[in-house]
């Protein structure tokens, strides 16, 4: 694992400030947002902060056994690629801490908000030391940090941000409750600077204006407001007119964004310049799409992803996607094992604990790719 960290420090360095993942006492919600071209090259250093966080986690497991301690998690969706990654390196990474692999039970909500709370309401019944949980409804927070908070069990939130107001709670109460996870304005403002920096800022036709449309994750998530929002933002702020051809909802998935694209090219045509996705899931299925309408990303039209799944970096690498951003799913995985150990040890943590994400490009694709290995 520290040669897939360093790898892309190396890379985040060449083009940034360091800034690190871990622990902050502000709240995503009310941090500065990436907007300008300064605050966004601000890339992440993964490799640092997550070998600085293993390090006090390992620390911290020298003097507690965590063989008999219990950990529940809730996935929103198992069949979700990100968060599929995501939960696979925490198991992983949970079981190098010490923890029994028989003891870390991880299941899947299937995007069902009852499902949901009633997994977490089986856990609580069984008795597990901590929890963590990727919400299906991020507005539930209250409701379930309620539930977990009565059985005084600590509880990490994971990818889906609860609002300010549930954020202010623990603080309030001073609850052992926190969430780990990126600041999604980030990832916009990448997304929109990948374009502008292009030779031609996104402006195929030369009509003056970007042309573009907007394919959104789960409305009800924070990451896909952000990314729609704070990528046309960062267009605007580097000078660009902007022009909106199309906004739909793809819900993070792949055949849904195949469907909307389509459709939207039927429409629009070459007059579509750039193809923003949410994730790469939808870039995937996005590229279908361009590709069956019998244009070419680069000469016809741009599209971009957030998260650096492998078979988009492949595509960024030959020219099939023109960038994605990525969403470090091993320090997030990592920083929320390490909060759940400094619960169990009494350590406690912050009531919020980011990192950053890092622009993928042709530049660094290759660098980004061996780290993924
Ligand atoms: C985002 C990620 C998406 C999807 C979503 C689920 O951070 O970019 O691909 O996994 O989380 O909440």
């Amino acid at each position: 694992m520290k040669k897939v960290l360093s790898l892309l420090t190396v890379s985040a360095m060449a083009v940034s400030m360091v800034t690190g993942c871990g622990s902050s006492s502000t709240p995503a919600t009310t941090a500065a947002p990436a907007t300008t071209a300064a605050a966004a090259e601000t890339t992440a250093a993964p490799a640092a902060t997550a070998e600085t966080t293993a390090a006090a986690a390992a620390t911290a497991t020298t003097s507690t056994d965590l063989s008999d301690k219990k950990v529940g998690v809730c996935i929103y969706q198992f069949s979700d690629n990100f968060m599929t990654l995501f939960r696979n390196e925490l198991q992983n990474y949970l079981v190098s801490l010490g923890f029994k692999a028989e003891n870390i039970s991880i299941v899947d909500g299937a995007n069902d908000q009852a499902t949901q709370t009633n997994q977490i309401q089986n856990f609580i019944t069984s008795g597990v030391d901590v929890l963590i949980i990727n919400p299906v409804n991020s507005s539930s927070a209250a409701t379930i940090t309620d539930m977990v908070q009565a059985a005084n069990i600590p509880l990490v939130y994971i990818n889906r941000e609860p609002n300010a107001d549930e954020e202010k709670r623990w603080e309030d109460n001073n609850w052992n409750v926190t969430y780990v996870g990126c600041d999604a304005r980030q990832s916009g403002t990448m997304q929109g600077q990948i374009i502008a920096d292009l030779p031609d800022k996104g402006d195929i036709n030369g009509d003056g204006q970007v042309s573009y449309i907007m394919i959104e994750g789960d409305p009800e998530n924070v990451d896909a407001q952000y990314r729609t929002e704070f990528s046309i933002k960062a267009l605007e702020d580097a000078g660009i007119k902007v022009n909106k051809l199309d906004d739909q909802v793809g819900n993070w998935d792949q055949a849904q964004a195949q469907s909307l694209v389509a459709n939207a090219l039927a429409q629009h045509g070459k007059d579509i310049e750039v193809v923003f996705c949410n994730n790469d899931a939808m870039a995937l299925g996005a590229l279908q799409a361009i590709e069956a309408a019998g244009e070419t990303v680069g000469k016809d039209v741009y599209l971009l992803g957030v998260d650096a799944l492998q078979e988009a970096c492949e595509n960024v690498k030959n020219g099939k996607q023109t960038g994605t951003v990525f969403n470090d799913h091993i320090s997030q995985s990592h920083s929320a094992a390490d909060a759940a150990v400094n619960y169990i040890t009494g350590a406690g943590n912050d009531h919020y604990i980011g990192c950053d994400y890092v622009k993928v490009t042709t530049e660094n694709v290759d660098d980004v790719l061996n780290a993924l290995k």
